[in-house]
């Protein structure tokens, strides 16, 4: 009895070392799972919507979502990746420019590309605001069949019969079962990673650096018209607005939603980050230029049962100074490291 008390103990620490020593040759995988990623919650935005709870940010489960975004193998032509509709070079809005969004066969999608970035702080996503979690989100496109159209079951399986992915999926969860929450997970930590924080107009909020002369005159404009919708760092207030500006459209935006006709022709307002690389504008791309649409905002905006009232009908009729100026003023909303990162 004494003795098997006294032996225990080394027998216990040389079970450990066992197992630590063979834990270092086996592979690097218990390591890196349990690097923890840093995503930035910058100190002049406010406190995030999302804020991983159930979803600690890992170095591993970033790259699974960062490498699925960029597959197309999540398509049914095995042609559309995320970073298809989704890049970089365009502040994650459309590359290619398109009024509304091109998936899988070349198929016209119905509405424009919105850009991405600071979505831990969105409180819904799409333009209708019809999904309501970051998680959520990546099972519209993979279903939609003229995005991916590949459904979330079929992922699963391709992903599961992949070469790489268990062991991906092993690497980040522990367990190289691939299942559609484990994809979400890896996609929401991906997506809450795109952290745009470094425009002028931050140094301008963090700091207070000064913007430059042109765009100050901008900014008070911006703050008078505009600002009450495309409001603070975030540059939107999340509300539903008709904007006069839907150019006969026939998307009835919110009240696909909710079934309310004081919906119809409402869209989400959206954060104008890096407005200059977004282009085509509004929610059916029906602006080309940024130009276009200050032009639109000063001379175009239509009646509508549902327009906004702080909007004039017929529109603000700026000076061609002020357009100058706001223009400028847009200009200061760019994150240039944001858009020029590589992945
Ligand atoms: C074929 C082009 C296309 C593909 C592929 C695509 N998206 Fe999108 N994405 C869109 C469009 C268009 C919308 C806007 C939909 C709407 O407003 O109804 C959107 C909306 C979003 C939003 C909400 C943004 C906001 O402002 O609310 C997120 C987040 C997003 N997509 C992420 C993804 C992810 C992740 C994938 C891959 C799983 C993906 N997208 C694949 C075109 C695409
Ligand atoms: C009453 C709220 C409201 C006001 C005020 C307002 N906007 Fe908007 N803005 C919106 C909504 C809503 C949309 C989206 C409309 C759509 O998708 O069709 C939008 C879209 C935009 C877009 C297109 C963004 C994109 O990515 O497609 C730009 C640029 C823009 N607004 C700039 C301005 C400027 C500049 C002013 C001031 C002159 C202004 N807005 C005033 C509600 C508003």
């Amino acid at each position: 009895m004494i003795l098997y008390r006294q032996l225990s103990p080394i027998i216990i620490l040389s079970g450990m070392a066992f197992f630590l020593l063979s834990g270092c040759t086996k592979d690097v995988k218990e390591e890196n799972t349990n690097i923890p990623l840093r995503i930035r919650q910058p100190a002049h935005f406010p406190k995030p919507v999302y804020t991983f709870d159930n979803n600690p940010p890992r170095r591993t489960v970033y790259e699974l979502g960062k490498r699925m975004f960029f597959d197309p193998i999540l398509s049914l032509d095995q042609q559309v990746s995320c970073g298809t509709c989704h890049a970089a070079s365009a502040a994650f809005a459309d590359p290619r420019g398109s009024a509304v969004s091109t998936g899988i066969f070349g198929r016209k999608g119905l509405r424009n590309t919105p850009a991405l970035a600071n979505l831990i702080w969105y409180p819904h996503f799409n333009q209708d605001g019809g999904i309501n979690h970051i998680e959520v989100q990546p099972v519209a496109p993979i279903n939609d069949s003229l995005e991916m159209g590949v459904g979330i079951a079929n992922a699963v399986s391709i992903l599961q019969n992949h070469p790489e992915y268990p062991e991906l999926f092993a690497r980040a969860f522990d367990s190289d079962s691939v299942t559609a929450a484990r994809i979400l997970w890896a996609f929401a930590q991906f997506m809450g990673s795109l952290v745009s924080d470094n425009a002028p107009i931050d140094a301008y909020y963090r700091e207070n650096k000064p913007l430059p002369d042109k765009a100050i005159r901008g900014k008070s404009i911006f703050d008078e018209y505009c600002a009450g919708c495309h409001t603070g760092v975030l540059q939107s207030d999340f509300s539903f607005k008709n904007n006069g500006l839907n150019m006969g459209s026939h998307d009835i935006g919110r009240a696909e939603i909710t079934g309310e006709s004081q919906d119809e022709g409402r869209f989400r307002v959206p954060s104008l980050r890096n407005v200059a690389y977004t282009a085509p504008y509004m929610h059916h791309g029906q602006l080309n230029t940024l130009k276009d649409v200050i032009e639109a905002y000063s001379s175009s905006i239509a009646d509508h049962p549902n327009l906004d009232p702080g909007l004039p009908v017929g529109g603000f009729g700026f000076s061609s100074q002020q357009k100058e100026d706001l223009y400028q003023f847009l200009l200061q909303l760019s994150d240039h490291s944001f858009v020029n990162q590589s992945f």
